[in-house]
């Protein structure tokens, strides 16, 4: 009796455990799950985010052809998608097999752009029924921030807006940052024109290397200079451009660039005149035979020595001690003096 108890046991549990394995095998079940993180809940537009997507079968089956729907919403831009089992492509995690209790992650890198959605969806499939429905999708959004932003403004004078030719002028480039943080990676482009020659220039912080000027960081609200010396050549243009650039946005970009310019004067040719080059040169030379005073032609009054040029001219030329030569018993006058009186023929014998 005890024996029959005994088999009849044995032989219903195998019964049951039959009937549970028969039923396994016909109708496999499987609870897929996925869930995701990101790195930053509130990532700078511009710069690269990561979200982790993972799965996990819960059982109590394993199971196939699992896959995961993951397509990037406009406010990203895909740079990578790296899955720890399966493949990646257009969208879709192709996983395949998961055993009972084992999980797979996807890392997907993408850039934050600067107009959303922002939110992620996740969706797991499989091909066994999945009783438990509301694990199969995961949804992660993040609330992107605009990057930090500045204001770099330019400006320029210069020392004398109508130089004379050949002069040196002092341009004077400032740069100012009108935002609220501190701007960095801040830079100044001159490139002179062809009408300056350059002389030296001198940055009150900061390297200067032609054209460019490094500033480097600039505090909120602080300035640094350029101070660019040139020589005003004589054929221009003469319009100087200074343009500066900064790593962080920049929201103002109409005031980062600044011009200056000047209208030089020409040289002008300087005329001999009688009072200025040839009455000083002929009293000291001709004295005391032809100033006032003296016995002969009165070459210290205009009208005299404008009328005798042509004689005065003759007499200075001759050789030293030969009939004629002036200064009389003197010594014949330097090349300069006597293209002075030349000089003045050809500027028309002016007064002053
Ligand atoms: C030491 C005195 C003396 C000095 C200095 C002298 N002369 Fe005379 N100069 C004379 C005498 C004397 C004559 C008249 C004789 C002659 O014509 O050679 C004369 C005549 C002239 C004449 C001709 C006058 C005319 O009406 O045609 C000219 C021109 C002249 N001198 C120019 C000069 C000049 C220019 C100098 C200075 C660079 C000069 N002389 C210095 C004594 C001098």
């Amino acid at each position: 009796m005890k024996k029959k108890l005994f088999s009849l046991l044995i032989c219903s549990s195998f019964i049951i455990f039959f009937v549970a394995c028969k039923k396994d095998t016909v109708n496999p079940e499987t609870d897929l799950s996925v869930s995701q993180t990101v790195n930053s809940d509130a990532p700078t537009v511009g710069s690269n985010v990561t979200f982790t997507v993972s799965i996990l079968n819960n059982g109590p089956s394993a199971a196939t052809g699992v896959s995961v729907n993951y397509s990037l919403p406009a406010g990203y831009t895909l740079v990578s998608a790296t899955p720890s089992v399966g493949t990646w492509g257009s969208s879709t995690w192709s996983v395949g097999n998961l055993a009972n209790g084992s999980g797979a992650t996807l890392t997907v890198i993408s850039k934050v752009n600067s107009a959303g959605p922002y939110s992620n969806t996740a969706t797991i499939m499989g091909s066994e029924t999945d009783p438990t429905a509301g694990n199969n999708t995961a949804i992660k959004a993040t609330v992107p921030v605009a990057p930090p932003s500045t204001d770099i403004s330019v400006a320029q004078t210069v020392s004398n807006s109508a130089p004379v030719v050949g002069t040196e002028v002092t341009i004077s480039v400032t740069v100012l940052n009108n935002g609220a943080i501190e701007a960095t990676g801040v830079s100044v482009s001159d490139v002179l024109p062809a009408g300056y020659s350059l002389v030296s220039a001198a940055p009150s912080i900061g390297t200067w290397a032609s054209p460019n000027w490094s500033v480097g960081k600039l505090a909120s609200g602080s300035s640094a200079k350029l101070s660019i010396v040139a020589k005003v050549l004589e054929t221009g243009p003469y319009e100087n451009t200074a343009t500066a650039t900064v790593t962080e946005t920049d929201v103002n970009a109409a005031n980062n660039t600044a011009t200056s310019s000047i209208v030089p004067v020409p040289l002008v040719a300087v005329k001999t005149t009688y009072n200025n080059d040839v009455k000083p040169l002929l009293v000291v030379s001709c004295a005391p035979c032809h100033v006032s005073g003296g016995s002969y032609g009165k070459w210290d009054v205009y009208a005299n020595a404008k009328s005798k040029i042509t004689a005065i001219i003759d007499r200075v030329n001759r050789a030293q001690g030969s009939a004629g030569f002036m200064p009389s018993g003197g010594t014949k006058l330097s090349a300069d003096k006597i293209a002075i009186l030349n000089k003045w023929v050809t500027d028309g014998l002016l007064e002053k």
